[in-house]
Parts: C-alpha cells; structure tokens; sequence
C-alpha cells in the first residue's frame, strides 16, 4: 500500500528509518518511474500530476510549486529562441537558514534519495540540464550526501553539491542562485531566478521538503498526494516543534491538523506557554489560546496571526521574559542581513538597539513609539524579505506580548526565570555597519 510519509518510521524504535542506501530507499519506496522530460518548450508530463497535488513549497512562501515550475519553463522558452543553449538549472535549497527549523536535516539525514528522487522529477519537468543540492557549510551528513549522490549512476541529470555559507540569507532564492562559490552568498534584485538565476539560465529553486514530496508524487500521482490533509494546501508537512514542549523534535503531519494535536504528539507542553512562534524568525508571535484551536494549514495559522513558513512551532516558557528572546532574535536577524539596503543598514540595527532598551526596562513610550514607526518603513523597502519578515517577528510579537511591554515601560518585568530559550547560532563577523538611532 503507497504510504503518505516522507519519514517511514520504524515499528521498533518509533524513530525514522535511516533509508540512506538507494538499496534501503528502494525497498522502503519502491522504484522511481521513468521520467518523461519536457520537451519543445513545453513542460514535462509530470507537470500533471504537480499541479492536481496542489503542492505548495514547504520552504516558506507555500507558493504553488507547478506555477513555479511553469514560469520557469516559459522563461526558458523565451529566451532560447535569443540564445540557444540557456536551459534550466534546478537548485535543491537544503541551507534551512531559519535556526529553529530542523526538519530539512531530518530529510537529509533520513531520506536523502527522495529528495534526490525529487530533484530528477523537477529537472525532467523544466527541462533542465544541471540540478544543484545546496547545503550550509559544515553541514554534518555532507559525506552520506556525497556517498549518496555517487550510488545513482542511472539519473537523467548529474547532482552537484554546493556549500555556501551557514548565513540567514544566504539561503533566500536569489542569493542563493548568484552565489560565487566565496564566503558571502547575498540576495540579488532585478531579475527573478526564474528569469536569470544561476549562470544567467531559468532557474528553478525549491525547498528539499517540497523536492521529497515531488519524489512521491512522481510514483504515485497527484490525486493520492491530495487524498490526506488541508484541501487548499494538502499532504503532509514536517513541523519542527520546540520550546516547552515533552518531547520537541520533527514530526510529520497531514496539513490542517489541529495545532494541539501536534503539541499532544510531542508529549504535550510542559507547563505554563506564554505563545507560540510560528514559522520561525521571519515568522509571527500568535498568543496561546488563539493557536491552540487552530489547524496548522497556511490558511488557519494566518487567520490565527501566525504564519506557517518553514514549519516551526515553538512554545515559548512563561517564565521567560519574551522581550529578551525578541531582542536577542532581532539582533541576531540585524547581524544576518546583507548590509546591502536601507531596511538592513538602517532599520533592523536601530529597532533591535532599541528593543533591546525595552527589554532591560530602560524605556519610554516615546521610545516604544519609535520602534513601530521603523517597522512599518522596513517592510516593502528590502531586495528581499528578510526586512519584512523580521518586521513581522518584532511587531507581532509587541502585540502579543503587550501585557509584558507595559511592564517593562514601568520599569519591571514579570519573568520568574532568567535565561534564553530560542537558539541563536554563534554570530560571525557582520558586514553591516550600525547606524545609530537616526533611521526615519
Ligand atoms: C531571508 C530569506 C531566507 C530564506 N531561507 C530559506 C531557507 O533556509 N530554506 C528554504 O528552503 N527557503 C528559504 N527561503 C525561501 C527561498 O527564497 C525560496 O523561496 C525557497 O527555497 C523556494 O522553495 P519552495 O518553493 O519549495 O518553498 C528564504 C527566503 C528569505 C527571504
Ligand atoms: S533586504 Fe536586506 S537581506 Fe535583503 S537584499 Fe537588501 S540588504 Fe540584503
């Protein structure tokens, strides 16, 4: 019987299998049809299937992959009749650039013929002649992924892997997509990938979450892959769930499960939850009773005030002062941009200078007041969406946790409990320089 999970698991542990083999994969999956590649500008016949999955990309937009995968395709098509020879790339994004996320090293550690499976399926559909597998520096299964790209001699279409830096965004398409191989990987504005990506060829870049969903329905159709959860958005996703949770870890989840199903397959929380972060850092801040009902579909969480994204549900402790974590995660996220735009240069280090006032008590309304007339000139105004996304962190979070930021505006501060709770990766060498306070 064909099964909905990317991440079989094992009857005896309850754990993932570890199907990195192709032998293993192949046993557990079955085989991986032939795929009939596109052909006269025109997308290969899986497009289909894609489009009656309605697959959306689970790297953090939800953007409904076949529309991508067309665009690309088009792109293609227009410019060959200029140059011939400008045929697609595809990029398998595995950076997971958010730190809270864990799920795309659950995949690569797990499965990583799926998404390898996958990454065949895209390049047949867009017609491309060359597939990227992009992984951070230092990423710990970089050997198996070596060792498992070298097992599949009969692909259409060579696997190369490529490590930019462990950076924010440096995983975001169009850095991504530009990269040079050095030690900064940053966003690029003008051209989409999908017009001029790497190489100045249509590229088509997609989250290794969606690419091992790609490799399922490439066996077993669209109908199937929407047969289980959201109908706007359906199959399963991976939810990386942190926080004051029993057991925090990756689980596998049909779309629209209700959020407190997915706290009660992680063992519950374990005591009092302030809120939860959804999505991760270019996420929103939702307050407790208002996720707990909710279904953990793109729709739901949105009207909930939340965001899916990458898949993150975090609870954060009580007993934790949730200015401090936004302070601490805003610095991080100020320090991660690319220096390149005014939102970046300007805006983020002077909000998370002036968060990290209202976290210690040693703020005004006036100054509070400032922090939201810098939000709203961050969003819209990046090259990409870092600025917005860390706009979204900051202010839904001063909304939810409003009760908190009286507190501190009188001086005090209610956590029972000093200490951090939401992971920052160890800061390197920042290439933006600070502004002060005077960014309008
Ligand atoms: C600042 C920033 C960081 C991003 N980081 C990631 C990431 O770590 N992994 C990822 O898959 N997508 C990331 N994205 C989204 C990618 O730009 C791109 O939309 C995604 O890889 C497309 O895959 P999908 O359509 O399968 O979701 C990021 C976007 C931004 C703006
Ligand atoms: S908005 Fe920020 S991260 Fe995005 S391109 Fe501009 S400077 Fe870089």
């Amino acid at each position: 019987m064909s099964t909905h999970r990317l991440l079989p698991i094992d009857p005896q542990t309850g754990r993932a299998r570890d199907l990195r083999s192709l032998a293993s994969h192949a046993a557990a999956f079955g085989p991986l049809p032939i795929l009939p590649p596109s052909a006269d500008g025109h997308p290969g016949p899986l497009i289909e299937a894609i489009a009656e999955s309605r697959l959306c990309g689970r790297g953090g937009g939800w953007f409904p992959t076949a529309r991508k995968m067309q665009a690309v395709v088009d792109s293609a098509a227009g410019r060959r009749k200029r140059s011939p020879g400008s045929r697609p790339v595809v990029i398998a994004n595995a950076m997971e650039g958010e730190p809270a996320s864990g799920k795309d090293a659950v995949l690569l550690a797990h499965v990583p013929h799926l998404i390898l499976d996958g990454i065949q399926a895209a390049a047949a559909t867009v017609g491309a002649t060359d597939a990227y597998l992009a992984v951070h520096r230092g990423t710990p299964s970089i050997d198996d992924l070596e060792r498992a790209i070298a097992e599949r001699r009969s692909d259409l279409v060579r696997v190369e892997l490529i490590t930019p830096p462990a950076r924010y965004v440096a995983s975001e398409e169009s850095a991504l997509s530009h990269w040079a191989g050095d030690d900064t990987a940053t966003p690029v504005y003008g051209d989409r990938p999908f017009e001029r990506g790497m190489n100045g060829r249509p590229t088509l870049v997609q989250n290794v979450e969606t690419l091992a969903h790609l490799g399922l329905i490439a066996r077993h159709g669209g109908s199937w892959f929407a047969e289980v959860g959201d109908a706007q958005a359906p199959g399963t996703t991976l939810v990386t769930v942190g926080g004051r949770v029993r057991q925090p870890g990756v689980i596998e989840v049909p779309t629209g499960t209700p959020v407190s199903d997915i706290l009660a397959r992680c063992g519950g929380v374990d005591g009092p939850v302030e809120g939860f972060l959804t999505g991760g850092y270019g996420g929103a801040w939702v307050a407790s009773e208002a996720l707990w009902s909710a279904e953990w579909a793109p729709a739901q969480v949105r009207e909930a005030g939340g965001v899916i994204g990458a898949g993150i549900l975090w609870a954060l402790d009580a007993a934790i002062c949730p200015l401090h974590e936004m302070a601490r995660v805003a610095t991080y996220m100020a320090g991660e941009s690319a220096g390149q735009c005014g939102p970046c240069r300007f805006g983020l280090p002077s909000v998370a200078d002036d968060l990290t006032d209202l976290a210690r008590a040693a703020s005004t309304r006036e100054d509070l007041a400032r922090i939201n007339a810098r939000l709203a000139l961050v969003v819209n105004r990046g090259g990409c969406k870092h600025p917005d996304g860390t706009a979204r962190f900051i202010g839904t979070g001063l909304t939810v946790f409003s009760a908190e930021v009286a507190e501190h505006l009188g001086g005090g501060c209610s956590a029972s409990r000093s200490g951090a709770s939401l992971p920052i990766p160890k800061i390197r060498k920042t290439p933006v320089k600070r502004a002060g306070k005077d960014f309008r």
